[in-house]
């Protein structure tokens, strides 16, 4: 049978005392915040599942159009033998890359590394059974921490799909970048997802459905503290905020205090106070332009060969090459 073979990066003890360390660092902050990766617990992961098939969250259909239409050009332009997928979640569009790169016949291991292992075993599971001659290497890792031991060799095609590069801050972005360069031998390859700038009409309904799925999303930050951390947040005293900020180009999701609150961490040894209107934020997810994609790839050390976008202009797919570093 082929099981997948996993490494982990993060264990519980490690979840917990990174978990402990932002909880700290964000609630104390003068502007308080929390860093994204905290929402993806099991209920957080299918959660954000169900947002890609939301109405208003065009994104993942617009990069599936995309990968649709050029999965085949991807596999003729790379010649992968490994894919490594960050932030795989599920994995869903990835199999139009895999499809394409195993009907090529050159691809041997897919590598998804996410922070959520219960993501990663259910995306393993289904893909196993349908991709029965490809070897699966799960990675529960962090993609700001852990791309350094990411497996070496075989032609190697890095996805970052899904605009999740956008949920990093510029430094963050810079940094990160120049990472999966410095993983990377010259001649293999990073595709990347990026959303593209866009009327506020079209961007802000995709972080804020009228179902109200993106706002029990942006909750569940609250509820893996009462979870790992023992806290005592109300969830029902903070509203869901998605607001576009012009100059930064991003959407920033935040938390607003309903009334005011004490609550008590006492996995973090914390007590923080909420003024009413007070608020947490939780997430960017920055929008971009082909010219800035370009900058940032570039002052990473890669040159773009290939930029994609849907129809529409709403989404762009990068094909880039990692060149030699001087
Ligand atoms: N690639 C999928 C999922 C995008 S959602 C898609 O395009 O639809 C973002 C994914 O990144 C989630 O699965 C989440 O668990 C993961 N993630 C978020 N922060 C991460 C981090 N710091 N390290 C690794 N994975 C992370
Ligand atoms: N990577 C996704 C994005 O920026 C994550 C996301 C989508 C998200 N909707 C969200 C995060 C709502 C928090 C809340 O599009």
């Amino acid at each position: 049978m082929n099981v997948p073979a996993l490494d982990v990066h993060l264990d519980d003890d490690e979840i917990s005392r990174s978990l402990r360390s932002d909880v700290i660092t964000g609630l104390t902050a003068e502007k308080k915040w929390l860093p994204p990766k905290w929402f993806y617990d099991a209920r957080g992961s299918e959660l954000f599942e169900q947002i890609t098939e939301l109405r208003e969250y065009y994104p993942t259909r617009a990069e599936r159009q995309i990968l649709t239409d050029r999965a085949a050009e991807i596999a003729r332009h790379t010649r992968a033998r490994s894919l490594l997928e960050l932030g795989s979640g599920y994995s869903t569009k990835t199999r139009l890359l895999l499809d394409a790169l195993t009907a090529s016949g050159v691809l041997e291991t897919f590598v998804p590394m996410d922070v959520s292992p219960t993501a990663l075993a259910a995306a393993a599971d289904r893909i196993t059974a349908d991709y029965p001659g490809l070897r699966v290497h799960n990675v529960v890792g962090d993609l700001t921490r852990h791309l350094k031991h990411l497996p070496v060799g075989g032609d190697r095609l890095v996805a970052f799909l899904g605009g999740t590069i956008g949920n990093l801050l510029p430094a963050e972005r810079a940094a990160f970048l120049a990472e999966v360069r410095a993983v990377l031998e010259p001649g293999e390859h990073l595709l990347l997802g990026t959303d593209l700038v866009k009327s506020p009409s079209v961007v802000v309904p995709a972080y804020d459905d009228a179902q109200g799925v993106t706002a029990a999303f942006n909750r569940n930050v609250l509820r893996v503290l009462n979870n790992s951390l023992d806290a005592d947040f109300d969830l029902d005293g903070f509203t869901h905020v998605a607001l576009w900020d012009a100059e930064q180009e991003w959407i920033e999701m935040r938390l607003r205090a309903r009334w005011p609150m004490r609550v008590t961490i006492p996995g973090a040894d914390l007590v923080v106070d909420f003024a009413a209107g007070e608020e947490v934020r939780t997430e960017v997810s920055a929008k971009f332009s082909r010219s800035g994609v370009q900058r940032e790839l570039t002052e990473a050390g890669f040159t773009l060969d290939h930029w994609w976008t849907d129809q529409d202009g709403l989404f762009a797919v990068s094909l880039a090459k990692a060149i030699p570093l001087s």
